[in-house]
């Protein structure tokens, strides 16, 4: 359970989703997907976000790895909010704090999200939350209109929680 705060300091808490319990509709035009879904490569991690008695979004994160030993492993995250609670802060205080509950309960060294070029709130809540930008990924994510997106990349390192 990871409790937090917007800067407006509106709480909520980033729990794991109950057994039997629905998730929040929080899909957009960026997880629109087509074909036969891969079985994760490592453990996916599945949360929600809940905020004054109500599932707002949901959040996930898995391990990739850089390298053939365990010292090469980071964090990938990614987060959906439900539509009427977009724009609130929320997105970016909920992956400041998974980033930050990350680094407190693992020894990774990296925590990164991606997204696509297109998805400005992303983007902006990514920085707001103290990622940096690193990249596009050229054609990296198939999605249902057939074509292959480029994503932004964002990485926030451990030795940089304390500077930020
Ligand atoms: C992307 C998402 C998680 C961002 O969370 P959020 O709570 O809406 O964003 P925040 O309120 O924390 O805003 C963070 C920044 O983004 C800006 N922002 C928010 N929505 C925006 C929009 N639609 N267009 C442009 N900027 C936007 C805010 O103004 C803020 O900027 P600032 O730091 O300059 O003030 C959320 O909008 C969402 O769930 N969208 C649909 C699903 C999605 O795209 N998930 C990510 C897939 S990779």
């Amino acid at each position: 359970m990871i409790y937090a705060q917007t800067c407006d300091g509106v709480g909520f808490v980033i729990r794991p989703l109950s057994e039997g319990e629905a998730r929040p509709d929080d899909s957009s035009e960026y997880d629109q997907w087509s074909g036969e879904f891969i079985s994760a490569h490592s453990e996916m991690h599945q949360a929600v976000i809940e905020c004054a008695g109500e599932l707002v979004g949901s959040m996930s994160w898995h391990e990739e790895m850089y390298g053939p030993t365990v010292g090469s492993l980071c964090w990938n995250i990614g987060i959906g909010l439900v539509a009427v609670w977009r724009g609130k802060g929320i997105g970016a205080a909920a992956q400041r704090a998974l980033a930050e509950h990350l680094f407190a309960t693992t020894p990774h060294n990296r925590v990164e999200a991606s997204t696509d070029v297109k998805n400005v709130a992303e983007q902006r809540a990514l920085e707001r939350a103290g990622f940096t930008r690193e990249g596009i990924l050229r054609g990296a994510q198939h999605r249902a209109d057939g074509i292959h997106h480029d994503l932004v990349v964002y990485s926030m390192l451990r030795g940089e929680l304390e500077l930020l």
